[in-house]
C-alpha cells in the first residue's frame, strides 16, 4: 500500500493577552513561504470583492461599533498622490476595528484601562474603536498624516463619554519613538494594512520591536495583495517574534474576508 503524505495539523496555540487560540506559524526556513502558499491557496484572495466594507471614493466612511455612529473622513483626492496610503479606508482597518469590538465583547480581550499605540493610523478608525472599548491609546502616523487623523479624532470622540482616552502622535517607523510611546511599554500594539511595502518591512519590524515589551501582545490584520511581501514580512519577523494567525471564526461574524490576514505576533 502507498504511504500517504501526512499533512501536519496547525498547531493551536494562545499568545500574549489575546485569549483565543491562533494557528502557529512555525518557524523554520521554508515556513513563510507555506504559510503564504497555504492563504493563497485557500482563501483564493483574487476571487473575493476588494473593499467590501469600505468605499475609497467617498468623503467619508459610515460604521456602527460599540453602540456609536462612527463617521471617518477620507480624502479620496490623496488616493492617486505617490506615496500617500492612508488617506482612505481599507478592509483590513474595518475587519481589525469590528475584530476587537468582538474580541472584548466575546471576553477574549481586555482593552479596557490598556496602553495601546497603534502605527499608521490613516483616518484612525482603529484606534478610535479601540477608545470606545475604554483603552488609553495613541494613534500614530508619518507627520503629514495627522491632519486627518486628528480631524477624525475630533469629530468622533469629541462629544463621547469615553471609557479610554485617546491622542495622535507623529511616530516615522525605524526612527526613535517619544518616550511617550515606549514608557512604559504598550499592552496592546495595532497596525492595519501596514505590510504593503517590501522597503519599508525593515523599519516596520524596527519599531515592533522598539515598542514591544515582554507583556505587549502585536495584532496586525494585512490585505492579501502581495504574496512575495507578505513572505518578506513574515520571514523578517520570524526571527524576533512569535507568530500566529486568527482564524476568521474568531473575527466579528458580520466582518470576515478572504482578502485579509489577522495576525497576533509577541516578542520573542
Ligand atoms: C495602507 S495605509 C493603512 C492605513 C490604516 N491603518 C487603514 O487600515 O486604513 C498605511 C499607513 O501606514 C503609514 N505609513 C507608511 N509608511 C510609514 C512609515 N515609514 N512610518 C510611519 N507610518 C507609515 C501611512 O501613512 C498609512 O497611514
Amino acid at each position: 500500500m502507498e504511504e500517504e503524505d501526512e499533512v501536519a495539523p496547525a498547531a493551536m496555540v494562545k499568545l500574549g493577552s489575546y485569549g483565543g487560540s491562533v494557528m502557529l506559524v512555525v518557524p523554520g526556513e521554508e515556513s513563510a513561504a507555506e504559510e503564504t502558499m497555504l492563504l493563497w491557496g485557500i482563501q483564493q484572495p483574487t476571487l473575493s470583492k476588494p473593499n467590501a466594507f469600505v468605499s475609497q471614493s467617498s468623503l467619508q466612511l459610515r460604521l456602527d461599533s460599540c453602540g456609536h455612529s462612527l463617521s471617518i473622513l477620507q480624502s479620496p483626492s490623496s488616493l492617486g498622490t505617490p506615496g500617500v496610503t492612508g488617506s482612505v479606508m481599507w478592509d483590513s482597518g474595518v475587519i481589525l476595528g469590528k475584530f476587537l469590538e468582538h474580541s472584548v465583547d466575546s471576553g477574549m480581550l481586555i482593552l479596557q484601562g490598556k496602553k495601546v499605540v497603534e502605527l499608521g493610523s490613516g483616518c484612525g478608525l482603529v484606534g478610535c474603536i479601540a477608545a470606545l472599548l475604554g483603552g488609553e491609546v495613541i494613534l500614530t502616523d508619518l507627520p503629514d498624516r495627522l491632519r486627518l487623523l486628528r480631524k477624525n479624532i475630533e469629530t468622533n470622540m469629541e462629544h463621547i463619554s469615553l471609557r479610554g482616552s485617546i491622542t495622535a502622535t507623529e511616530l516615522t517607523w525605524g526612527e526613535d519613538p517619544d518616550r511617550e510611546l515606549i514608557d512604559p511599554k504598550p499592552d496592546y500594539i495595532l497596525g492595519s494594512d501596514v505590510v504593503y511595502s517590501e522597503g519599508a518591512v525593515v523599519d516596520l519590524l524596527e519599531t515592533l520591536s522598539q515598542l514591544s515589551g515582554p507583556n505587549t501582545t502585536i495584532l496586525l490584520a494585512g490585505e492579501l495583495r502581495n504574496d512575495a511581501i507578505l513572505e518578506y514580512f513574515l520571514e523578517a519577523a520570524m526571527n524576533d517574534f512569535t507568530i500566529g494567525r486568527v482564524d476568521q471564526t474568531l473575527w466579528h461574524p458580520d466582518f470576515r474576508s478572504n482578502r485579509v490576514v489577522l495576525y497576533v505576533l509577541v516578542k520573542k
